[in-house]
Protein backbone atom coordinates (compact mmCIF):
# COMPACT_ATOMS: atom_id res chain seq x y z
CA UNK A 1 0.00 0.00 0.00
CA UNK A 2 1.43 3.36 -1.00
CA UNK A 3 2.37 5.96 1.44
CA UNK A 4 -0.15 8.08 2.38
CA UNK A 5 -3.16 5.99 1.80
CA UNK A 6 -5.73 5.42 4.34
CA UNK A 7 -5.08 1.95 5.88
CA UNK A 8 -8.22 2.25 8.39
CA UNK A 9 -11.20 4.14 6.73
CA UNK A 10 -14.24 4.81 9.17
CA UNK A 11 -17.01 5.82 7.09
CA UNK A 12 -20.47 6.96 9.37
CA UNK A 13 -20.52 4.11 11.38
CA UNK A 14 -23.61 3.11 13.91
CA UNK A 15 -23.32 1.09 16.56
CA UNK A 16 -26.08 0.21 18.65
CA UNK A 17 -26.19 -2.05 22.25
CA UNK A 18 -30.44 -2.69 22.03
CA UNK A 19 -32.06 0.55 21.70
CA UNK A 20 -29.01 2.15 22.68
CA UNK A 21 -26.68 3.96 19.98
CA UNK A 22 -22.94 4.48 21.22
CA UNK A 23 -21.49 5.39 18.31
CA UNK A 24 -23.73 7.67 15.48
CA UNK A 25 -22.29 8.38 12.41
CA UNK A 26 -18.50 8.21 13.38
CA UNK A 27 -16.25 8.49 10.43
CA UNK A 28 -12.53 9.57 9.87
CA UNK A 29 -9.55 8.34 8.29
CA UNK A 30 -5.84 7.02 9.39
CA UNK A 31 -2.90 7.22 6.82
CA UNK A 32 -0.31 4.49 7.28
CA UNK A 33 2.49 5.58 9.96
CA UNK A 34 -0.07 8.06 11.72
CA UNK A 35 -0.79 8.63 14.90
CA UNK A 36 -4.13 9.34 16.23
CA UNK A 37 -5.27 10.44 19.26
CA UNK A 38 -9.28 9.40 20.37
CA UNK A 39 -10.24 11.63 23.30
CA UNK A 40 -13.30 12.03 24.98
CA UNK A 41 -15.67 11.59 28.19
CA UNK A 42 -16.11 8.44 29.73
CA UNK A 43 -19.13 7.06 28.02
CA UNK A 44 -18.58 8.77 24.90
CA UNK A 45 -17.87 5.74 22.68
CA UNK A 46 -14.01 5.71 22.52
CA UNK A 47 -13.58 2.11 23.30
CA UNK A 48 -16.47 0.43 21.31
CA UNK A 49 -15.08 2.42 18.65
CA UNK A 50 -11.69 0.33 18.81
CA UNK A 51 -13.13 -2.56 19.21
CA UNK A 52 -15.43 -1.81 16.13
CA UNK A 53 -12.14 -1.41 13.91
CA UNK A 54 -10.84 -4.65 15.98
CA UNK A 55 -13.13 -6.55 14.13
CA UNK A 56 -14.72 -7.39 18.04
CA UNK A 57 -18.04 -5.91 17.34
CA UNK A 58 -20.82 -5.80 14.46
CA UNK A 59 -22.17 -2.45 13.14
CA UNK A 60 -25.23 -1.53 12.48
CA UNK A 61 -24.16 1.08 9.88
CA UNK A 62 -21.57 2.69 7.80
CA UNK A 63 -18.22 0.93 6.51
CA UNK A 64 -15.13 0.29 8.26
CA UNK A 65 -12.01 -1.19 6.67
CA UNK A 66 -9.17 -2.07 7.71
CA UNK A 67 -6.03 -2.23 5.42
CA UNK A 68 -8.51 -2.73 2.24
CA UNK A 69 -11.12 -5.32 3.89
CA UNK A 70 -14.30 -4.62 4.91
CA UNK A 71 -14.95 -5.34 8.50
CA UNK A 72 -17.49 -5.25 11.73
CA UNK A 73 -20.60 -6.92 8.62
CA UNK A 74 -21.24 -10.47 8.64
CA UNK A 75 -19.71 -12.02 6.42
CA UNK A 76 -16.91 -9.29 6.07
CA UNK A 77 -13.07 -10.28 6.02
CA UNK A 78 -11.86 -13.21 7.80
CA UNK A 79 -11.29 -12.87 11.24
CA UNK A 80 -7.95 -14.28 11.16
CA UNK A 81 -6.78 -11.39 8.47
CA UNK A 82 -8.20 -9.06 10.61
CA UNK A 83 -6.20 -10.33 13.86
CA UNK A 84 -3.02 -10.82 11.39
CA UNK A 85 -3.52 -6.85 10.66
CA UNK A 86 -4.47 -5.61 14.03
CA UNK A 87 -3.05 -5.39 17.23
CA UNK A 88 -4.89 -4.33 20.65
CA UNK A 89 -3.59 -3.67 23.50
CA UNK A 90 -6.07 -2.82 26.55
CA UNK A 91 -5.94 -1.39 29.97
CA UNK A 92 -5.83 -5.05 31.55
CA UNK A 93 -2.69 -6.58 30.05
CA UNK A 94 -4.13 -10.01 30.92
CA UNK A 95 -1.06 -11.66 30.92
CA UNK A 96 -1.09 -15.95 32.15
CA UNK A 97 0.11 -16.18 35.69
CA UNK A 98 1.54 -19.36 34.79
CA UNK A 99 3.83 -18.22 31.60
CA UNK A 100 7.03 -16.58 31.23
CA UNK A 101 7.62 -13.74 29.46
CA UNK A 102 9.22 -15.22 26.60
CA UNK A 103 6.38 -18.12 26.66
CA UNK A 104 3.96 -15.25 26.68
CA UNK A 105 5.26 -14.31 23.40
CA UNK A 106 6.41 -17.33 22.03
CA UNK A 107 3.34 -19.23 22.31
CA UNK A 108 1.14 -16.63 20.03
CA UNK A 109 4.16 -16.75 17.35
CA UNK A 110 3.55 -20.86 17.33
CA UNK A 111 0.09 -21.02 17.57
CA UNK A 112 -1.24 -17.96 15.71
CA UNK A 113 1.70 -17.93 13.16
CA UNK A 114 2.62 -20.88 13.48
CA UNK A 115 6.55 -20.12 13.45
CA UNK A 116 9.02 -22.58 14.43
CA UNK A 117 9.97 -22.49 18.04
CA UNK A 118 13.88 -20.86 17.37
CA UNK A 119 12.31 -18.21 15.34
CA UNK A 120 9.48 -17.46 17.91
CA UNK A 121 12.35 -17.18 20.43
CA UNK A 122 14.59 -14.75 18.42
CA UNK A 123 11.61 -12.33 18.04
CA UNK A 124 10.25 -12.65 21.51
CA UNK A 125 14.08 -11.31 22.06
CA UNK A 126 13.57 -8.68 19.38
CA UNK A 127 10.19 -7.03 20.60
CA UNK A 128 11.40 -7.34 24.51
CA UNK A 129 14.11 -5.23 23.19
CA UNK A 130 12.25 -2.37 21.80
CA UNK A 131 10.13 -2.62 24.87
CA UNK A 132 13.15 -2.73 27.08
CA UNK A 133 12.60 -5.35 28.72
CA UNK A 134 15.67 -7.85 27.48
CA UNK A 135 16.58 -9.00 31.32
CA UNK A 136 12.90 -10.10 31.58
CA UNK A 137 12.89 -12.73 29.72
CA UNK A 138 12.52 -15.50 32.05
CA UNK A 139 10.29 -13.87 34.57
CA UNK A 140 6.29 -14.80 35.25
CA UNK A 141 3.68 -11.61 35.34
CA UNK A 142 3.66 -11.54 39.52
CA UNK A 143 7.61 -10.32 39.23
CA UNK A 144 6.51 -7.56 36.62
CA UNK A 145 5.36 -4.08 37.87
CA UNK A 146 2.45 -3.07 36.28
CA UNK A 147 4.07 -0.92 33.52
CA UNK A 148 6.42 -3.67 32.92
CA UNK A 149 3.46 -6.28 32.42
CA UNK A 150 1.77 -3.71 29.98
CA UNK A 151 5.07 -3.66 27.74
CA UNK A 152 4.89 -7.15 28.32
CA UNK A 153 1.48 -7.03 26.47
CA UNK A 154 2.61 -4.92 23.97
CA UNK A 155 5.51 -6.63 23.10
CA UNK A 156 3.53 -9.71 23.12
CA UNK A 157 1.09 -7.61 20.21
CA UNK A 158 4.08 -6.50 18.15
CA UNK A 159 5.66 -10.09 17.84
CA UNK A 160 2.93 -10.85 15.54
CA UNK A 161 3.63 -8.16 13.53
CA UNK A 162 0.89 -5.61 12.98
CA UNK A 163 -0.03 -2.90 10.57
CA UNK A 164 -1.88 -1.24 12.70
CA UNK A 165 -1.84 -0.98 16.93
CA UNK A 166 -4.62 -0.08 18.84
CA UNK A 167 -4.09 1.21 22.47
CA UNK A 168 -6.92 1.58 24.94
CA UNK A 169 -6.06 3.27 27.96
CA UNK A 170 -3.15 1.47 28.40
CA UNK A 171 -2.08 4.02 31.40
CA UNK A 172 -4.79 4.20 33.12
CA UNK A 173 -4.43 1.60 35.90
CA UNK A 174 -0.26 2.71 36.05
CA UNK A 175 1.00 5.37 38.50
CA UNK A 176 2.91 8.20 36.97
CA UNK A 177 6.12 6.51 36.38
CA UNK A 178 4.81 3.46 35.28
CA UNK A 179 3.24 5.14 33.19
CA UNK A 180 6.26 7.05 31.90
CA UNK A 181 7.78 4.46 30.86
CA UNK A 182 5.08 3.00 28.50
CA UNK A 183 3.93 5.98 26.72
CA UNK A 184 8.12 6.10 26.25
CA UNK A 185 7.81 2.90 24.45
CA UNK A 186 4.78 4.12 22.52
CA UNK A 187 6.61 7.35 21.57
CA UNK A 188 9.35 5.06 20.33
CA UNK A 189 7.18 2.98 18.16
CA UNK A 190 5.24 5.88 17.12
CA UNK A 191 8.76 7.60 15.49
CA UNK A 192 9.11 3.94 14.02
CA UNK A 193 6.38 4.32 12.01
CA UNK A 194 3.95 2.22 13.33
CA UNK A 195 0.25 3.06 12.86
CA UNK A 196 -1.40 3.36 15.82
CA UNK A 197 -4.85 4.69 17.22
CA UNK A 198 -4.85 5.42 20.66
CA UNK A 199 -7.38 5.91 23.32
CA UNK A 200 -5.81 8.27 26.00
CA UNK A 201 -6.29 10.22 28.96
CA UNK A 202 -2.63 11.76 28.82
CA UNK A 203 -3.19 14.87 26.93
CA UNK A 204 0.52 15.44 26.95
CA UNK A 205 1.32 12.17 25.01
CA UNK A 206 -0.91 13.45 22.42
CA UNK A 207 -0.27 16.84 21.98
CA UNK A 208 3.73 15.24 21.68
CA UNK A 209 2.76 12.23 19.60
CA UNK A 210 -0.11 12.02 17.99
CA UNK A 211 -0.72 13.96 14.54
CA UNK A 212 -4.45 13.49 14.52
CA UNK A 213 -6.84 14.27 17.26
CA UNK A 214 -10.42 12.94 17.37
CA UNK A 215 -12.68 14.36 20.46
CA UNK A 216 -15.68 12.19 20.80
CA UNK A 217 -18.89 13.42 22.19
CA UNK A 218 -22.00 11.67 22.70
CA UNK A 219 -21.47 9.15 20.14
CA UNK A 220 -20.12 10.93 17.34
CA UNK A 221 -17.26 12.87 16.50
CA UNK A 222 -17.79 16.42 17.56
CA UNK A 223 -13.90 17.92 16.63
CA UNK A 224 -11.36 16.55 14.50
CA UNK A 225 -8.01 17.71 12.99
CA UNK A 226 -4.09 18.34 13.57
CA UNK A 227 -3.23 17.90 17.07
CA UNK A 228 -1.75 21.29 17.73
CA UNK A 229 -4.74 23.12 15.76
CA UNK A 230 -7.69 21.81 17.71
CA UNK A 231 -5.94 22.32 21.33
CA UNK A 232 -4.81 25.40 20.05
CA UNK A 233 -8.45 26.45 18.58
CA UNK A 234 -11.06 24.69 20.30
CA UNK A 235 -13.76 24.86 18.43
CA UNK A 236 -17.26 23.75 20.55
CA UNK A 237 -17.78 24.33 24.16
CA UNK A 238 -17.83 20.91 24.99
CA UNK A 239 -13.71 20.08 24.14
CA UNK A 240 -12.96 22.86 25.19
CA UNK A 241 -14.39 21.89 28.86
CA UNK A 242 -12.94 19.01 28.17
CA UNK A 243 -9.89 20.07 27.65
CA UNK A 244 -9.95 22.11 31.24
CA UNK A 245 -10.97 19.24 32.93
CA UNK A 246 -7.89 17.37 31.92
CA UNK A 247 -5.69 20.09 32.83
N1 LIG B 1 -21.46 -4.51 25.49
C1 LIG B 1 -22.23 -3.42 25.75
N2 LIG B 1 -23.54 -3.55 25.95
C2 LIG B 1 -24.32 -2.47 26.20
N3 LIG B 1 -23.85 -1.21 26.28
C3 LIG B 1 -22.53 -1.02 26.11
C4 LIG B 1 -21.64 -2.12 25.84
N4 LIG B 1 -20.39 -1.62 25.72
C5 LIG B 1 -20.50 -0.30 25.90
N5 LIG B 1 -21.77 0.07 26.13
C6 LIG B 1 -22.26 1.44 26.34
O1 LIG B 1 -21.78 2.24 25.29
C7 LIG B 1 -21.45 3.53 25.72
C8 LIG B 1 -20.04 3.85 25.31
O2 LIG B 1 -19.14 3.01 26.02
P1 LIG B 1 -17.58 3.01 25.77
O3 LIG B 1 -17.02 1.96 26.64
O4 LIG B 1 -17.33 2.93 24.33
O5 LIG B 1 -17.19 4.46 26.30
P2 LIG B 1 -15.74 5.09 26.52
O6 LIG B 1 -15.74 6.39 25.80
O7 LIG B 1 -14.70 4.10 26.19
O8 LIG B 1 -15.76 5.40 28.09
P3 LIG B 1 -14.55 5.32 29.18
O9 LIG B 1 -13.76 6.59 29.02
O10 LIG B 1 -15.27 5.27 30.49
O11 LIG B 1 -13.75 4.09 28.90
C9 LIG B 1 -21.70 3.55 27.22
O12 LIG B 1 -22.95 4.13 27.45
C10 LIG B 1 -21.69 2.08 27.59
O13 LIG B 1 -22.50 1.85 28.69
MG1 LIG C 1 -13.25 3.09 27.31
Amino acid sequence: MPEGEAVVRVQDVIKEFGPLRVLDGVGFDVVRGQTVAIVGRSGSGKSTLLRCIAGLETIQGGNIEVCGHAVGRPGSAARAQLRRDVGMVFQSYNLFPHLTVERTITLALTLVKKESKAAAKQKAAEVLRLVGLTDKLLAYPEQLSGGQQQRVAIARSLALQPQIMLFDEVTSALDPELTAEVLAVMEDLARRGMTMITVTHEMGFARRVASLLVFMHQGKVWEIGPTAELFANPKTAEFRQFVGSEL
